[in-house]
């Protein structure tokens, strides 16, 4: 009876092995069926999609009869895209820079990440932190490439963008002893987002005081000051210095231009608080990813205490698509071509705008002229993210207006604190963009010169000398 028992248990736990056994080998022959492939497949084919190089079809977009539907550039239509619209309306309002995105699509292998459904579901990482060590490596490496950054001694923040890191750090520095408002100022031209986000969050511990400038001969030392330095500067793209000084001004050095892309690097910043954003770095301005270098301890401790309330960190998604697509930056070129590409492209874009508005008499741009580079080694020719144009004419007072009469779309300079004379035209959008826009003040500038011509009783026939803008190669360069 004994030796009947036994063998029933033998026949039992061999059989419940081997049922485990079988779901083991299931389990790992369901993994082996590449998950990824099927993945990889799904993304392949939309990215097949084709809208004629003037649109582009993403698999979280409009799904129509199964699949996704183009997504047009501005000015083209049609199922894909490509119907031009001639009468349409150029917008070189927003600095969306999508100028990069022909380098990622170049680098398409080595860039793509995979996400699966476990990846990175706790709140945090191993030791705790909300920032991923590995990431942090990149960044700092990057800085060291480029040298436009002193990291030694810095701690590091990431943030939703720039934008959240720049109220993180108003907060940060308007909570230090001093009991009194702090006066948040910046030099005029400057970044609309500080005046409207610094009023919007109406606190009690500061204050939008408008331009650096205006605080420089009347500066009271029982107040704080919060100066933002913008440099390059949006929207001019000059290189900018701190304007305030005293025991009760902190510093916030907004560095989101300060890459070889759009500005020379003349040295690494070396201030106490600087900010960074992958939007301008790689254009990447959709992922909302920032990063903040901060000297001092109480500052950093002070941002950190408002990311982890406002947010509790940058999602772990985020940090792994930053990550890898760092990785390419750092590697591909030895760490330039992302720069170079960037380079040429936008000092290409301001040589083209710039030879067109040097024929007006009604237009002007900003003056930036060629300068030292250490990234590059030498001198190098400015290649800014915006014009600054201004209206020359009396009359034209209200540039916005101006250009929109010709169906242009910039953004009014008022919004910078400057005159309702001057108007800023992004010039980061897509090459579409970017020709639309030529076109459309190559026109301008046209009308003008024959307008010229007619006053002085001239026939407007010749474009020589006035104009002559070959537009060849404006179209799908
Ligand atoms: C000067 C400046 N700072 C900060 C930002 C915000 O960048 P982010 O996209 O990282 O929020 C921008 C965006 O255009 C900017 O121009």
């Amino acid at each position: 009876m004994a030796k009947h028992k036994s063998i029933m248990y033998a026949l039992v736990l061999g059989s419940s092995l081997c049922l485990n056994l079988l779901y083991v080998a299931r389990d790992r022959w369901d993994w082996d069926q590449s998950w990824v492939s099927e993945a990889a497949e799904e993304a392949e084919a939309v990215a097949s999609i084709s809208c004629s190089g003037h649109g582009r079809a993403y698999p979280d977009g409009l799904i129509v009869e199964g699949l996704p539907v183009c997504e047009c550039n501005d000015c083209y239509r049609g199922p894909d895209c490509s119907e031009f619209v001639p009468d349409c309306v150029v917008d070189a309002d927003s600095g969306d820079p999508m100028f990069l995105e022909p380098f990622w699509m170049k680098h398409a292998a080595s860039s793509t990440i995979v996400v699966p459904a476990w990846h990175r579901m706790s709140y945090e990482f191993n030791d705790g932190s909300l920032i991923s060590e590995e990431l942090k490596n990149q960044i700092l490496k990057l800085h060291d490439i480029i040298r436009n950054a002193n990291t030694s001694g810095r701690h590091i923040i990431f943030g939703a963008g720039a934008t959240q890191l720049l109220n993180a750090a108003v907060y940060a520095l308007s909570h230090d002893d001093d009991p009194s408002e702090a006066r948040v100022v910046a030099s005029a031209p400057y970044y609309p987002v500080y005046k409207e986000q610094t009023e919007l969050f109406d606190s009690e511990d500061f204050e939008f005081s408008g331009d650096t400038s205006s605080w420089k001969n009347d500066y009271d030392p029982l107040h704080s000051y919060i100066e933002l330095v913008t440099s390059p500067n949006n929207p001019d793209g000059k290189l900018r210095k701190a304007v305030l000084q005293g025991q009760s001004v902190h510093f916030i050095h907004d560095l989101a231009y300060y890459w070889p892309h759009f500005t020379a690097i003349p040295a690494p910043a070396d201030e106490n608080l600087v900010l960074f954003t992958l939007s301008k770095l790689t254009g990447h301005a959709g992922s909302r990813f920032g990063w903040a270098l901060v000297k001092d301890e109480a500052v950093y401790q002070r941002m950190l205490t408002y990311m982890s309330l406002s947010t509790y960190g940058v999602p772990r998604e985020t940090q792994l698509r930053v990550l890898k697509l760092l990785k390419v930056v750092i590697e591909e070129g030895e760490g330039r071509e992302i720069f170079e590409f960037g380079f040429q492209i936008m000092s290409k874009r301001w040589e083209d705008i710039h030879r067109i508005i040097s024929m007006s008499k009604r237009f002007s741009l900003q003056d930036i002229g060629p300068q030292f580079c250490s990234f590059n080694q030498g001198v190098r020719e400015a290649s800014p993210a915006f014009a600054w144009l201004k209206c020359e004419k009396e009359e034209d007072m209200d540039c916005y207006n101006v250009l929109k009469a010709s169906k242009i779309i910039g953004r009014e300079g008022v919004m910078f604190g400057a005159e309702s004379r001057f108007v800023r035209l992004s010039l980061v959008k897509s090459q579409d963009d970017f020709n639309l826009l030529l076109q459309r003040i190559e026109k301008m500038v046209r009308q003008e010169s024959n307008i010229i011509l007619e006053e002085n009783n001239e026939a407007p026939t010749s474009r020589n000398g006035s104009c002559a803008v070959n537009v060849d190669h404006f179209v799908g360069s």
